[in-house]
């Protein structure tokens, strides 16, 4: 079934904030002092990877060109968390904003699968959305265990 104007409008602007969260997670893995938390955005940006190389697949395999600015760059290398002091950066801002990233992704999904004529891409959504109520919450729990979420 191609894909209705909607599904691929929705697709792509997913498809874009799994790249920004791709680069973010890399960028943030190096930023961050604690390797626990490094591991966290570490496994969090490869998870992203799969997802958009799920969306890119639906696109293609529509015939839809998937170029976009935001898929290549230049991946971070070693530890940078000496930057943290000069940049004003602490590990938990870091989480605090991924976290943020994570429950906007989440809506994002979630009005694409409620957009979705095709069962097969529906599927394929709700699943990538329930992954990403995965990811908030292990940033959720990374946070609550330091004391640095505490919802009263
Ligand atoms: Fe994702
Ligand atoms: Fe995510």
């Amino acid at each position: 079934m191609p894909l209705t104007n909607k599904e691929k409008t929705l697709i792509e602007d997913n498809l874009n904030a799994e790249y920004l969260c791709i680069r973010k997670y890399e960028q943030y893995s190096a930023m961050a002092s604690d390797q626990k938390i490094k591991q966290v955005f570490t496994d969090l940006a490869s998870k992203e990877h799969q997802h958009a190389q799920t969306l890119k697949n639906m696109l293609s395999s529509n015939g839809e060109n998937t170029y976009n600015m935001f898929e290549s760059y230049v991946k971070p290398q070693g530890d940078l968390s000496n930057m943290q002091p000069n940049l004003g950066i602490t590990d938990a801002q870091l989480l605090n904003d991924a976290l943020s990233t994570e429950k906007h992704v989440s809506g994002s999904y979630n009005t694409a699968v409620l957009e979705s004529v095709d069962p097969q891409i529906r599927k394929q959504l709700q699943h990538i959305q329930q992954e990403e109520q995965g990811h908030a919450e292990t940033l959720f729990k990374e946070m609550q265990s330091r004391g640095w979420y505490n919802p009263s």
